[in-house]
């Protein structure tokens, strides 16, 4: 990088700013959250601010580095105001129109990925795909499956069509608009699906950043938090081919009420996986023939 070294606007004095204005609105891990917004913003790689932290900045640069930074002490989440998160080690466009890829969310991915079929061609489903990370990262890593991608939102499915395409697997990633899998037919080799599970009387008790600025959409569970998930699992049965399995995404102390819908749906040998905080996270039925 070719800047001028400046006593000036450097970028270690905005970091320092920066963080102590997301300091004071209650953010944690402040620091290295000032040092995202200014890395993203001037282009400096790690490697520059380590080398050179006196690598001085445009004034355009800093302008837009203190509205990024203003804006997240309102708490609008980071990925929202990079626009990009990581999932499963690869980047992902994200918006409001979708929430924020979360961590446990992998869980379920590699779940999926541990127990698809190694047959050349198969099928699969993510209901509720939002951006569209578990649709992106299982065509990604399974060969040969061709996955469908639902979602009500047709926001989230514009998103989840760029995340597609940008990971080059469009080709076999076919995003639909509708309610869980209504327009989905043919036997699916598997189903995954991160549906809303929040109970709606708990979410104004969420952290800011999911309450104030993700969709609520994609949050309520309605009245017990499974009221989305109850729906799909009457449903299933129906969609999974025999030999096949779904495998759902579930809030902390859920994990036996939905082994319970997925069992009386008629699926079988229900596995649950915990999360890495040791919460039981993924719940997963097969339908034996
Ligand atoms: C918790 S988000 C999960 C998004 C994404 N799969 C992920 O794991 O990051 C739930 C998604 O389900 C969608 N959704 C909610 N109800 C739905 C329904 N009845 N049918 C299909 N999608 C639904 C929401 O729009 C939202 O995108």
């Amino acid at each position: 990088m070719s800047r001028p070294v400046s006593p000036g606007l450097t970028a270690s004095a905005l970091i320092s700013d920066i963080a102590k204005s997301l300091a004071s609105a209650g953010i944690e891990g402040a620091r290295t959250e000032a040092e995202v917004i200014v890395k993203a913003v001037c282009g400096v790689t790690a490697e520059d601010l380590i080398a050179r932290p006196e690598v001085a900045l445009t004034p355009d640069e800093h302008a837009r580095a203190m509205g990024l930074a203003s804006r997240r002490t309102r708490r609008e989440p980071l990925p929202y105001l990079l626009g990009r998160a990581e999932f499963y080690s690869l980047p992902f466009l994200v918006s409001p129109a979708s929430i924020v890829p979360r961590p446990e969310t992998e869980i379920l991915a590699e779940a999926a990925i541990e127990r698809a079929p190694r047959t050349a061609a198969k099928i699969g489903a993510d209901v509720g795909t939002g951006c569209g990370v578990l649709a992106s990262v299982l065509a990604r890593h399974l060969c040969g499956l061709r996955v469908v991608a639902t979602d009500i939102s047709s926001e989230a499915l514009m998103l989840a069509r760029e995340n597609a395409r940008r990971h080059r697997v469009a080709d076999r990633v076919l995003s639909v608009r509708c309610d869980l899998l209504a327009a989905v037919t043919g036997a699916l080799d598997f189903v995954v699906a991160n549906l809303p599970y929040v109970r709606s009387r708990d979410i104004d008790q969420l952290q800011p950043e999911i309450r104030d600025f993700e969709p609520r959409g994609a949050l309520d569970g309605g009245a017990d938090g499974l009221c989305v998930i109850r729906r799909l699992s009457v449903q299933l049965f129906d969609h999974v081919a025999t030999g096949g399995f779904a495998a759902l995404e579930v809030g902390a102390g859920q994990a036996d009420e939905v082994a319970n819908l997925l069992g009386r749906g008629g699926l079988r040998s229900i596995e649950v996986v915990p999360d890495y905080s040791g919460i039981d996270r993924v719940v997963i039925g097969w339908r034996r023939g």
